[in-house]
Parts: structure tokens; C-alpha cells; sequence
């Protein structure tokens, strides 16, 4: 059975999107794109049915990330379909974590970069702030996404 994952920050435009296609493409690095299901995820619904940011979308075509992702607020269901929910940031952690209904859902959230040797915290919300913030979100999705992998293969295969 596949594993599923899931990543979430506030809008669904920028930060999640792009743990997608950075996740996505290690996958196809490793070998691992079928066996592993991704998606992304808003908190909020301010952004609903919207393609990614543009600006985001432009520097991660530069690393040869391609957005196509649209966002969606995430479901209730989410809960249960998926085996990892991963949040961008504490605030998305915890909204998470207050939105699960049961302790089984409670375990399955992480924060991103938990994964991370090389950070810790939150992914700073690039949305109101200059192009640095976007460089930024890659580097620590790139690097989260090598322990994710690392993670998954331990855990799930
Ligand atoms: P994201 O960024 O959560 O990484 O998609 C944001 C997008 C939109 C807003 C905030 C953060 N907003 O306030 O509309």
C-alpha cells in the first residue's frame, strides 16, 4: 500500500505547494514516486481554488520546481486517508493538532522541519515579505525533505 502524505501551511499557495514538488521530485530521485502519494493543503480557505503565488512559482522554477498545485482547505477526512500530515509552521501545527478528532489523528502530525538536521521551527511565512523569503522556504524544504525521505524509508517500506 502507498504511503500518504500530506503538507499544510495557512494558504495552500506557498510554503505547501511548494513541499510538494520539492517532495515530489526526491521521490523520483529515490525511486520512490510510486509508492508515495502527495498532497498539500490549506488551514484557512483564503485562497480557495487558487493557483500558487506567483513569485513563489518563479523561484521554484529557477531550482526546476513546477507549482501546478490548487488550493484547498484541508478536509476532515484528511485525517483519516493520511499517514503523515505535515505542517509548515507552529501555528499550522497547532491549528492541526486542535482540528483531529482522536489520538490516532493527533500522531500522524509532524512539523516539517522535523526532519531537518540543519533547522528547526517554523518555515517563516514568505507572503508579506521581500524575495529572500522565498529562497528561504526552498532551502528549508529541500533539506527537510532528505530527512523525510530517510524517515519514509524506515518507516513505511
Ligand atoms: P502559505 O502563505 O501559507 O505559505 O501559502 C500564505 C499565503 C497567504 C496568506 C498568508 C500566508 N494570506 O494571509 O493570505
Amino acid at each position: 500500500m502507498k504511503a500518504k502524505i500530506l503538507f499544510v501551511c495557512l494558504g495552500n499557495i506557498c510554503r505547501s505547494p511548494s513541499a510538494e514538488a520539492v517532495f515530489k521530485m526526491k521521490l523520483i530521485d529515490h525511486g520512490l514516486d510510486a509508492e508515495v502519494e502527495v498532497d498539500s493543503a490549506g488551514t484557512s480557505s483564503y485562497h480557495e481554488r487558487e493557483p500558487a503565488d506567483s513569485r513563489m512559482k518563479s523561484h521554484a522554477i529557477k531550482r526546476g520546481y513546477e507549482l501546478t498545485s490548487i488550493s484547498r482547505q484541508i478536509f476532515p477526512s484528511d485525517f483519516d486517508y493520511y499517514d503523515l500530515i505535515i505542517a509548515m509552521d507552529d501555528n499550522n501545527y497547532h491549528n492541526l493538532i486542535g482540528m483531529a478528532k482522536n489520538p490516532s489523528q493527533k500522531n500522524k502530525i509532524a512539523l516539517m522541519t522535523e526532519f531537518s538536521e540543519n533547522h528547526e521551527g517554523n518555515i517563516p511565512d514568505p507572503y508579506h515579505g521581500g524575495s529572500q523569503g522565498f529562497e528561504t522556504v526552498l532551502d528549508i524544504l529541500e533539506d527537510s525533505s532528505e530527512g523525510l525521505i530517510t524517515e519514509i524509508k524506515e518507516s513505511y517500506f
